[in-house]
């Protein structure tokens, strides 16, 4: 029997919170006099705080102290916290836990690769800590996405080669950072955002099981 590893990103992939970050850093840009649009907000998907904080510092042509920088990350993830405080199930978007279900029925490696430095927490709160055998996140890894870093890790925490990987991503830096590994990368959004892609469906509700099995299979 094929075991793969399925590695699950998760903002904007497993939960809807996405357009939290986007309104955290909206307010926070918009407070030191940046502007910030949604296509520059696809920039920041699936990159890390400290990165982002960079980018839009760099859009906005500012410098900052690096304690005036350590305030600013602090003061967005505080935002970002507030907004999660109360996140529950209804937070997962539709059809993800149907297909983390048939992954574990059909007895497959079910894992995150993700950014995140709130992923345990998130994941608490969704009920979902206990579907994954491998959870990577901003934590455990020192190279954000583009690299690939942090799915290698779930490859290797299950025992799995790069090209026995599937990756569901929403971002753009994920799906290179899962190409740049050697794994299939599925884009779950826009179409035309995430052309890199190996496959993309706009949301779990277009997956169906059969395909799941083919990727099971191949
Ligand atoms: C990614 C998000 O999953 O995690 C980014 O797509 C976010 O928007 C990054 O900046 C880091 O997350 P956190 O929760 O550690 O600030
Ligand atoms: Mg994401």
């Amino acid at each position: 029997m094929n075991k793969k590893c399925f590695i699950f990103d998760l903002d904007g992939v497993i939960v809807d919170t996405a357009k939290y970050h986007f309104l955290a850093w909206k307010n926070l840009a918009n407070n030191i006099g940046i502007d910030f649009s949604q296509a520059q907000n696809e920039q920041l998907k699936g990159v890390s705080r400290e990165q982002s904080l960079t980018k839009i510092l760099a859009w906005g042509g500012k410098t900052l102290s690096a304690t005036n920088f350590q305030d600013l990350m602090r003061k967005k993830n505080e935002a970002y916290l507030n907004y999660i405080a109360t996140m529950g199930r209804s937070e997962l978007l539709p059809d993800v836990e149907r297909t983390i279900d048939f992954l574990i029925e059909t007895n497959q490696y079910v894992t995150l690769g993700s950014a995140s430095k709130n992923a345990r927490p998130i994941l608490e709160k969704t009920n979902l800590l206990e579907a994954f055998d491998a959870i990577v996140d901003g934590n455990d890894i020192t190279e954000a996405k583009p690299n690939p870093e942090v799915f290698l890790k779930a490859a290797k925490l299950t025992n799995t080669q790069p090209n026995h990987c599937i990756v569901f991503e929403d971002s753009v830096a994920g799906i290179q950072a899962a190409n740049a590994a050697g794994m299939i990368s599925i884009g779950i959004g826009n179409e035309s955002v995430l052309n890199e892609a190996v496959h993309n469906f706009t949301s779990f509700t277009e997956i169906s099981n059969s395909f799941l099995e083919e990727l099971i299979k191949n």
